[in-house]
């Protein structure tokens, strides 16, 4: 398969694309869309985000060392584009984009309730990398959409319809291939593959793969 080289760039792709919320000391605020975002730690939960100093939402960032990093989804896919192309210097992107804030419990930056799920994060380490500052912030609170959980208290996220960013293009999620650790469970791995064929869902998934496992 012959490769084409292209020059050094960004080309680490699917990734998230967040919706990032945030606020100043004077309490205005803002949103922000965010594809430069990982999670860099387990214990503590931390996550980065990377931010170009001339965003409008940066001052807010750099004054109070908290946002709040909301998952996005199918519904929301216009508001993340429209948050990622228009600043809050000009327009309240809140009223535009019929987003409506809710209170977070740690951090002053409201949280978007019509995300499935919001993350609080307050930053631990600034680093400027270079057109973009880094933030690698510690989760101090999560939220998530009770709607998502099932009888088993089990969140499902794919139920929310999240999307991706892929270099330039937003995509909703695909079929679910295996769960966590498929790859080496007693059962072959060309049946679970099957199974998975078969089922769309992970939850649908999950079940049949349950009822295999206890024959
Ligand atoms: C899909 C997408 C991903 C983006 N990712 C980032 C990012 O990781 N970091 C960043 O500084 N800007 C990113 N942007 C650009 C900002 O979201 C954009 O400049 C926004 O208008 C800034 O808003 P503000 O001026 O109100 O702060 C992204 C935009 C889009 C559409």
């Amino acid at each position: 398969m012959a490769k084409i080289t292209w020059k050094p760039g960004n080309m680490l792709y699917p990734l998230p694309a967040v919706m990032v919320s945030c606020a100043d000391r004077e309490g205005r605020d803002n949103i922000l869309t965010i594809a430069w975002t990982g999670t860099t730690c387990s214990n503590p939960p931390m996550l980065s985000i990377s931010v170009r100093k001339e965003r409008y939402s940066y001052h807010m960032i750099e004054e109070t060392g908290e946002f709040v990093v909301n998952l996005t989804t199918k519904a929301l896919v216009r508001a993340v584009d429209f948050c990622g192309v228009r600043s809050g210097k000009d327009i309240d992107k809140w009223k535009e984009m019929h987003l409506t804030r809710e209170k977070a419990d740690v951090v002053k930056a409201p949280m978007i309730a019509e995300s499935p799920v919001n993350i609080e994060c307050r930053v631990v380490e600034r680093t400027d990398l270079g057109s973009h500052v880094m933030y690698q912030a510690e989760v101090v609170s999560v939220h998530v959409d009770e709607a998502y959980m099932d009888e088993k208290q089990k969140f499902h996220l794919e139920d929310a319809k999240p999307i991706v960013y892929s270099h330039g293009t937003y995509f909703s999620l695909g079929e679910a291939l295996g769960t966590f650790g498929y790859s080496v469970k007693q059962q072959s791995v060309r049946g679970a593959n099957r199974l998975y064929t078969k089922q769309q869902s992970v939850r649908g998934a999950d079940r049949l793969y349950a009822k295999k496992k206890h024959r």
